[in-house]
């Protein structure tokens, strides 16, 4: 891959995953919809950011002068993860994929660990389970915030670049990886909260909606304070959604109970010799 095939792998990436999303809808489940221009710059953001820190393991396959498939991976300390992994719809399932993924997975082959979150596409799921991962099924909480059930939560603030060396500390206590330098692109994403008190620490990454998009924290209290100080910024009439829910993470189904949201199951957090991590919420690219 080089930049200037991001914007194209971004048109290729919105397509695979509006074309899957449309597939496998479920009923009681919003409608599909395609990425817009602003989810459209984070993905070109994100990715020309991972080419930079990792070009050896960003790779694209063409096809008549064309674009018609895409992955990109990545590694942290001794952790290999995959951001993004698509082909054209109408040319699956013809072994495009298998070369992508092991040109990228070659990308990674002096880490220990391994962590993707993969879609419900079949094809994807086989590929993640023969290159040996362990798959663990994901569920989503949807919904609007029910505003009586927000707890007060003392001690979360708003935090800043000074923080990062705390979030990579959290990092390699939960996930067995920092971030590193993704931090800086998490944070130009979403609005950074932070919690450090003698009892836990913690951060959340959370977007416009109100919806953490990433939580990770050094224990449970400290977790669910972290996801209520998100969903207390939420508007009353905007669903949220907390993605990527394991079931090592029941203290999130927990809020989401109370708040009054809906569970789901969608895909799931492939991972190589790593337990799943908690309680932590993972972020679907940058993990
Ligand atoms: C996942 C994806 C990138 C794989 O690329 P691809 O070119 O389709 O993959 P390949 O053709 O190389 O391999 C597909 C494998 O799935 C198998 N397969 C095909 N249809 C299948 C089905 N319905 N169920 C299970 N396996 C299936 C194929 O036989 C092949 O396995 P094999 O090589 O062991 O025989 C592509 O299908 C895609 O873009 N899917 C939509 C987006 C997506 O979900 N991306 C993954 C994000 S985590």
């Amino acid at each position: 891959m080089r930049a200037d095939d991001v914007p194209a792998a971004e048109r290729l990436s919105s397509l695979g995953y509006y074309e899957l999303d449309t597939r496998t809808h479920q009923r009681g489940w919003p409608d599909p919809v395609p990425r817009d221009a602003t989810r459209g710059g984070a993905w070109v953001e994100r990715t020309t950011h991972l080419l930079v820190t990792d070009p050896e393991g960003c790779w694209v396959a063409e096809a008549g002068g064309e674009l018609v498939g895409a992955a990109v991976s990545y590694t942290r300390e001794l952790m290999w993860l995959l951001a993004s992994y698509v082909v054209r719809p109408g040319l699956q399932g013809q072994g495009i994929g298998t070369q992508l993924l092991a040109a990228s997975l070659h990308h990674g082959r002096g880490c220990l660990r391994g962590m993707l979150a993969a879609s419900p596409d079949p094809k994807a799921v086989r590929h993640y389970r023969l290159a040996g991962f362990a798959l663990h099924p994901q569920m989503v909480l949807w919904g609007a915030v029910r505003r009586d059930a927000i707890p007060v939560v003392e001690r979360v603030r708003d935090g800043s670049p000074g923080d990062f060396d705390l979030l990579d500390s959290v990092d390699r206590r939960t996930r067995g990886a920092a971030h590193g330098a993704d931090h800086e692109v998490l944070a130009r994403q979403f609005h950074l909260l932070v919690t450090d008190r003698s009892t836990g620490s913690g951060y959340a990454y959370v977007d416009d909606s109100g919806s953490p998009a990433l939580v990770a924290a050094t224990n449970r209290r400290t977790a669910t304070d972290l996801t209520w100080a998100a969903l207390a910024a939420s508007n009353p009439d905007v669903p949220v959604e907390i993605a990527h829910v394991t079931a090592a993470n029941q203290w999130v189904i927990d809020v989401g109970m109370a708040a009054r949201l809906e569970l789901h199951q969608r895909g799931y957090l492939a991972l190589r010799n790593l337990a799943p991590p908690a309680p932590y919420l993972h972020h679907g690219s940058f993990l």
